[in-house]
């Protein structure tokens, strides 16, 4: 037999782009690739590439000019850039990148190993009609305890900043028995927690033999497969959260804790002219409801600081919408203006603003994330062990509240989810030991 060949793939950007680097992985599998670690000895790299904002694009292009001597090494060596950016600027990305051999986009990785058996240089970037996921193969190998599974994709709601709507088309539920089937051949290879993923993931409804089934509903099918102890799901949309989701938190014990609910902003002002439909008061009004089902759910977020027009006082709104909630977690970005939006028409901030308020607001996430965390110090929880530690005989895990915990536990496995007591907290993880 041939020696296998070697798949490098590097993922820039969300979990979704880390769940399509796998897949991406797998559908070279019978391409004779296997994946490797070290860039250099690759016959094939992959860079899945994220739009989302300025910097993300800026690597990629630095990543390909340091690429550029391993290309002169190798001539063989094929270049292939997937994602969005792929889809976004895909033969831009070819004429500025002469070594870029291969292109494509998120909605045509089922074609991938067409597209990498051929010569020359192709891209890739169409619309299919097809159902990506059935064409692409079945998951495979043996995994750690936690994965990711994208049941949606797409966006509708063209927020006034946001590239994905455009990169990643409109939005699309994969059918619910496709769904069930990944999840029972991902748990019979050893995965306890599924993360759903989506842009809108709460937008979510697919089909079962005609009917239509929302979010709530597939968690509770996905509920009842053995051997499947854990339950999330991320990112939701404020405009799409339907009764029966918030009523899951309360019935469902599979489903975890965690609520990751984008804001944006705290001002009606800007969340106007981001086109969000939603208001300040509706979203508190939302995690009130989340908090009544499941009063212990952490709450996290996405803001951007200094979007066009934003001023001090919209700015102390946000400050004002993140001392009611009291966040568990949170992810801040300062606003960066994407081509071929329509907030990039509009003038931007000067920087100095953009960061100073971006610095205070981390510093108030922070204080929240610590007393979130401290919070847990006395109290029972349970941990899926992920790796062991760097100490002898710890493990690393994840809690229900999605804190990273590390436990004491000689002769603990990978994998063991256990009931623990949170003995000691930092701002980003906790400690704990074994009960019983
Ligand atoms: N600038 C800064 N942040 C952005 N996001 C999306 N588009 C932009 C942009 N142009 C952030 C939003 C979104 C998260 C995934 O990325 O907060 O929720
Ligand atoms: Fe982007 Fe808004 Fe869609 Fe989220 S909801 S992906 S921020 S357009």
């Amino acid at each position: 037999m041939a020696d296998p060949k070697k798949l490098f793939i590097k993922t820039y950007g969300c979990q979704m782009n880390v769940y399509d680097s796998e897949r991406m992985a797998e559908a070279m599998a019978p391409e004779g690739y296997e994946t490797t670690e070290v860039m250099e000895d690759a016959d094939l790299v992959l860079l899945n590439t994220c739009h989302i904002r300025e910097k993300a694009g800026e690597k990629l292009y630095s990543d390909l000019g340091r690429m550029r001597s391993l290309k002169v090494a190798r001539p063989e060596m094929k270049i292939g850039v997937a994602g969005c950016i792929a889809q976004a600027e895909g033969a831009e990305v070819m004429r500025r990148m002469p070594i870029v051999d291969l292109v494509v986009g998120p909605q045509a990785y089922h074609r991938l190993p067409e597209l990498a058996r051929g010569a020359g240089r192709k891209v890739d970037t169409d619309f299919p009609t097809e159902a990506k996921f059935d064409l692409l193969p079945e998951r495979q190998g043996r995994r750690g305890p936690t994965a990711f599974l994208t049941v949606q994709e797409g966006c509708d709601k063209f927020c006034a900043f946001c590239v994905v709507p455009y990169t990643r088309g409109a939005e699309m539920s994969r059918p619910v028995e496709g769904v069930l089937a990944e999840a029972r051949g991902l748990v019979e290879r050893g995965v306890r927690e599924i993360s759903l993923l989506g842009q809108n993931v709460n937008a979510y409804h697919g089909q079962s033999d005609g009917a239509d089934v929302g979010l709530a509903q597939l968690i509770g099918a996905l509920a009842k497969i053995d051997g499947l102890e854990r339950i999330r799901y991320m990112t939701s949309h404020p405009n799409d959260m339907e009764d029966a989701l918030i009523a899951a938190h309360g019935d469902q014990p599979k489903l975890m804790p965690y609520l990751h609910l984008p804001v944006q902003s705290g001002s009606d002002r800007i969340l106007k002219a981001m086109n969000r439909k939603h208001t300040a008061e509706s979203y508190l009004r939302l995690i009130e409801r989340f908090r009544a089902a499941r009063p212990d759910i952490l709450v996290s977020s996405d803001f951007i600081v200094g979007f066009p027009g934003e001023t001090d006082a919209d700015f102390e709104a946000t400050l004002a919408l993140i001392r009611e909630v009291g966040y568990g977690a949170a992810y801040s970005f300062k606003y960066s203006p994407r081509p071929g939006t329509p907030a990039a028409e509009k003038p931007e901030l000067p920087a100095e603003v953009t960061d100073a308020r971006l610095h205070a607001l981390q510093a108030l996430i922070t204080q929240q994330q610590r007393a979130a965390q401290d919070a847990m110090v006395g109290r029972q929880t349970t941990v899926l062990y992920e790796k062991p530690g760097r100490m002898p005989g710890q493990m690393v895990g994840k809690s229900e509240h999605l804190m990273a915990v590390h436990v004491a536990h000689e002769g603990a496995s990978v994998g063991d989810l256990v009931q623990v007591r949170i003995t000691a907290a930092s701002t980003n993880s906790l400690a704990a030991v074994p009960l019983g």
